[in-house]
């Protein structure tokens, strides 16, 4: 598996990571889980990202159960804080940052993440709390990389303008070949910040591995299937892009890939990208889907996705 630095931290990681929103501590049960993340770390995946927020602490203590086996260096941990983990709890005040990183840190059984990452921007804090609050838990050792989700660009240079305070290595937007609109303005901004991309969703929650057909019914057990689950994926489910996303497949078929390894492999294409955070519902897709970090996708392809997307492209 081959690994990229991210951002200006020296942090190396596997341009596939693994995530566990919607999956591990919640859906997928336990042994699978377990088996996803051992099969990730078996064949070189060394990023895991989670939120305090997924499962409602649920993920992390599935994590941090199952990584406390693996030696604490070998593998980078990236957790998240800002969404609601009761009805008080919520934000990046210094207060919350402080204590929803210490519960992370038990529940993840460990004394530090590698990445503390603000899942949204907190219009109610001021930014200057929230940065000097990362900066002490980064002086103390309990957070090595600070980052965030989904900020704007005008957020990021404030954030970056300040003194005297940490400064973000790490952006996580939503990005694949169907919603490209990072590449506007995000991707440039941080480029020039020393702020990488790890980017969530390349599947579009599974609608790139073209599995969900515009003729077909929707395949059971999987996301889309799942009235909870399938919640934020429904925008996909139009069928247009549907029937976009199957063009891809003989283009995929062509150069011996299926439509998941030819969508990972086209996010991965741009090396502003670090890593592409997939999400695991079994062993066999992490096995299947890693095969995309060992390929380089040419001009003519890229040329040809395009075309095959059409106007369904968020841009
Ligand atoms: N920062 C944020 O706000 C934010 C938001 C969302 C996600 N994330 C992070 O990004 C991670 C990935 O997000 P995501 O789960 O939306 O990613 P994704 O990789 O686009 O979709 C993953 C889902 O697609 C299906 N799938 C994957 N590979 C497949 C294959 N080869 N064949 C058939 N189906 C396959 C699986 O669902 P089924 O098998 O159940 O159909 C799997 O759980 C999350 O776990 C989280 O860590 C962050």
């Amino acid at each position: 598996m081959r690994r990229r630095r991210l951002g200006s931290s020296d942090l190396e990681v596997s341009e596939i990571a693994l995530g566990s929103w919607l999956t591990y501590g919640q859906s997928v049960e336990r042994s699978r889980a377990e088996a996803c993340v051992r099969r990730a770390l078996d064949l070189g995946v060394n990023f895991f990202d989670t939120a305090n927020m997924y499962g409602r602490g649920a993920a992390e203590s599935f994590l941090g159960e199952v990584l406390v086996s693996v030696p604490r260096g070998e593998y980078v941990l990236a957790t998240k804080v800002y969404f609601p983990m009761s009805d008080t709890d919520r934000g990046l005040s210094r207060e919350q940052i402080h204590k929803q990183l210490d519960a992370s840190l038990e529940r993840l059984r460990t004394d530090y993440v590698d990445l503390y990452q603000c899942h949204r921007y907190d219009v109610d804090t001021p930014l200057e709390e929230t940065m000097q609050a990362l900066t002490e838990v980064v002086a103390a050792g309990k957070a090595r990389y600070v980052g965030f989700s989904q900020w704007k660009p005008r957020q990021i240079r404030a954030a970056y303008a300040l003194a005297d305070t940490v400064r973000f290595v790490s952006s996580q937007p939503r990005y694949s070949m169907l919603d490209r609109r990072p590449e506007r303005r995000l991707f440039p901004t941080c480029d020039e910040l020393g702020i990488g991309q790890v980017v969530y969703s390349p599947l579009a929650q599974g609608v790139l591995t073209g599995k969900y057909a515009p003729d077909r019914p929707v395949p059971e057990n999987s996301r889309a299937a799942n009235p909870e689950l399938g919640r934020t994926s429904k925008r996909f489910f139009d069928p247009a892009i549907l029937g976009a996303v199957a063009r891809l497949g003989p283009i995929a078929e062509s150069l011996g890939l299926s439509t998941a390894q030819l969508a990972l492999s086209w996010v991965l294409r741009d090396s502003r990208v670090t890593a592409a955070i997939i999400g695991a519902s079994r062993p066999e897709q992490v096995e299947h889907n890693i095969v995309a970090a060992e390929i380089d996708l040419d001009q003519a392809t890229l040329d040809a996705v395009d075309r095959a997307l059409g106007d369904v492209v968020r841009r």
